[in-house]
């Protein structure tokens, strides 16, 4: 079996629960009372602007009252201390990871603290409201700016460079996410085809966890501790 070097790790909302952010499935789930497509698509910003802006101006507001968690700040000093390469893929829109310290990371489905012109294409840092249509600060455009959020329908962002860490991974790792939604959903498919180990640490098996070589079950804090501490020998 080939050494350990590149690693490829997949968060999703499970890995900030402890944190206090809602996850989006089950029972007190963000999607609970919603329908995705009432909030999650680009023809619900149109059809009703004031509910989806106002969802996400609470769910950006909301970031101020929690902090990063044990399991992000394992991530994030495995960042720091391994030599091979290593790209933390978030589909979360929160800014744990980056707080922990995390650097070599990317938000695929977007990110709170940004708002997208949908006059301009302009991705503007973003710490206010929306609901009261600002301008831009890119083109100055007044009321075009939406949460940078992929909605359904859209492409996340930097797949490219995704699926380059994919097909170069010895070993990729899923974390706290329930593996409903495409693409990331695959990942697991695509890093095993090019020859990657793969694990999977999640508080419930994922829909797609046959796919993986292991599965751990527990909460991120303790399980994502555990291995980052076997990985770097701490
Ligand atoms: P989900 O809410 O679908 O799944 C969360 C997963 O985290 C579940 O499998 C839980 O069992 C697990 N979990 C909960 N608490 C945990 C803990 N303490 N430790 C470890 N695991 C825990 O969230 P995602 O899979 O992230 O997309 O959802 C994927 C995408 O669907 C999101 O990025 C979002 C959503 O619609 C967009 O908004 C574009």
């Amino acid at each position: 079996m080939r050494p350990i070097e590149n690693i490829v790790i997949l968060t999703g909302a499970g890995i900030s629960a402890e944190s206090g952010l809602a996850t989006f499935r089950g029972p007190d789930g963000l999607w609970e009372g919603h329908r995705v497509e009432d909030i999650c698509t680009p023809e619900a910003l149109a059809r009703d602007p004031v509910l989806v802006q106002t969802f996400y101006d609470a769910r950006r507001a909301a970031l101020a009252s929690v902090e990063p968690n044990a399991a992000h700040r394992a991530l994030a000093r495995l960042d720091a201390g391994w030599k091979g390469e290593l790209l933390i893929v978030t589909q979360n829109v929160d800014d744990l990871h980056e707080r922990a310290g995390a650097q070599r990371m990317l938000h695929m489905h977007g990110e709170l603290k940004s708002a997208l012109c949908r006059r301009c294409g302009g991705r503007s840092e973003w710490m206010d409201t929306l609901i009261d249509g600002p301008a831009c600060p890119a083109c100055g455009a007044p009321g075009g700016l939406r949460p940078d959020i992929v909605f359904f329908g859209e492409m996340p962002y930097q797949m490219e460079r995704i699926e380059a860490a994919l097909e170069d991974a010895d070993l990729f790792v899923s974390i706290g996410t329930s593996g409903a939604v495409y693409p990331a959903a695959g990942f697991v498919q695509t890093a095993r085809h090019y020859g990657a180990r793969t694990l999977e640490l999640n508080l419930d098996p994922s829909a797609g966890s046959h796919f993986f070589d292991k599965t751990r079950i527990g909460p991120a804090s303790r399980l994502v501790v555990q291995w980052v501490d076997s990985l770097l020998g701490g």
